[in-house]
């Protein structure tokens, strides 16, 4: 058990497996995807929020430092388990009032998330909870799904809006992102996603609602400094390559990061969206052969979601093993959300990955620690274990790494550390 008296340095004692990910802070391509930097019978020592030491634990244990400090140290016996940094979930819609089971219901009935889309259901049909609830009531729930995540292995979360759609109650979402985080031990990245879907009372006047984000959202939400990136929904029934330009050029001229959802369902050329220097394009589904080498060729992390495959019932899933093979920058995310993916579990997604995508185990972890880091630009602070860097790390009471991608349906995550406390 830890101490109750948090000490300033923790040391994280009998690791039977450390996955480090050390090396270049710069996503992994290609084969390096595969290689992790494993660590048997490791220790870690943590203070001032960082990692101060990570190796074999005989070598961290002969430390001169270490041995004249020891009575200033936390211990904690990690009874061989295994030591991952911990995930980063790089792409999640948490901002939403409750489950919606009508379209799960039509869904098992054979209809496709298009479909009920279509017919009113779909995104449209979390609007008017959120819209009625107060700023608090979501802080609550985002809260809730924080902590979700935190339990299943994640400390950092990107957070997006997107169920408001009007500028009061994207800006009510954003606030409660930014109050659950404020309770919240690990990090988290926001997100305006004002242009999720063209809500109903413009319907058939999508350009003047992007006109309304371009011109209003963006550049109040840019001034209140209440997000760090927009997104925006490119696809059928959603919005327009020319308009999703428009929205993340507008974001650019705010100062604000890029992202966007894009080939979920249709495929996109992605030329015009690669000029707006995006962080991540996500989903990716149906990405086009002839876009892989330009990806490829960019800083732009490609974000799978295949959680949200499985829950839609799909047959197919993005093509991982192609856009590793072409050198693209390959991460992985829960897009936790009501509609496509309620899951918060990290490790979930890395048995959707291994089982559906063909990703080994180790390129599933790296997928979601350091490409992650990465497509949030935190590569520099977090997603690897080494000195210097946030100490964040997710303990499982499993003997290999490549359990944490075996056990489905079991969270085998038992203990957390934040900025180098236990939490
Ligand atoms: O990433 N595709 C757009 N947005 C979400 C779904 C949102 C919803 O259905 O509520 C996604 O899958
Ligand atoms: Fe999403």
């Amino acid at each position: 058990m830890p101490a109750k008296t948090k000490s300033h340095y923790l040391l994280l004692a009998n690791i039977g497996q450390m996955v480090t990910l050390q090396g270049k802070s710069a996503p992994r391509r290609g084969s390096a995807l595969n290689d992790v930097g494993l660590v048997e019978d490791a220790a870690v020592v943590c203070g001032g929020g960082q990692v101060i030491a990570a190796g074999k634990q005989r070598e961290i244990l002969r430390d001169p430092w270490l041995k004249k400090n020891k009575r200033k140290l936390q211990e904690f016996d990690c009874q061989g388990g295994v030591v991952l940094p911990a995930f980063i979930d790089c792409h999640t819609h948490p901002v939403f009032a409750g489950p919606r089971l009508v379209d799960f219901e039509k869904r098992i009935a054979g209809a496709t998330y298009e479909e009920i889309s279509a017919a009113g259901g779909g995104i449209r049909s979390s609007l008017a909870a959120v819209r009625q609830a107060t700023r608090v009531e979501l802080r609550e729930k985002v809260f809730g799904a924080f902590e979700a995540m935190l339990r299943h292995g994640t400390a950092t979360v990107e957070a997006k809006s997107g169920y408001g759609l009007t500028i009061e109650d994207e800006i009510k979402s954003l606030e409660a992102i930014r109050d659950a985080a404020h309770r919240w031990p690990g990090t988290v990245v926001p997100t305006l996603l004002a242009a999720h879907v063209v809500p109903p009372e413009y319907a058939g006047r999508g350009d003047e609602y992007v006109g309304k984000v371009c011109e209003e959202i963006i550049p109040r939400v840019a001034q209140r400094k209440l997000a760090d990136y927009v997104d925006v929904f490119c696809e059928r029934g959603a919005f327009t390559l020319a308009q999703s330009e428009r929205v993340l050029a507008a974001a650019r001229s705010h100062g604000l990061g890029t992202r966007a959802h894009v080939c979920q369902f249709t495929p996109s050329d992605l030329s015009g969206l690669l000029a707006c220097r995006p962080a991540s394009l996500d989903h990716m589904d149906c990405v086009r052969e002839e876009d892989l080498k330009a990806l490829a060729g960019e800083n732009t992390v490609a974000v799978l979601l295949p959680a949200a495959n499985y829950f839609l019932g799909h047959k197919e899933y993005p093509r991982a093993r192609r856009m590793i093979e072409s050198g693209v920058a390959v991460a992985l995310a829960t897009d936790f959300n009501p509609g496509t993916s309620p899951t918060p579990s990290m490790p979930f997604v890395l048995s959707a990955a291994c089982t559906h995508m063909k990703m080994t185990p180790a390129e599933a972890i790296a997928a979601t620690t350091i490409n992650a880091a990465c497509a949030l630009r935190l590569e520099g602070r977090k997603g690897s274990i080494e000195p210097g860097k946030d100490a964040d790390l997710a303990l499982f009471d499993v003997g290999d790494h490549r359990e944490i991608a075996y056990w489905f349906g079991w969270n085998r995550c038992v203990q957390m550390i934040v900025s180098g406390q236990t939490v």
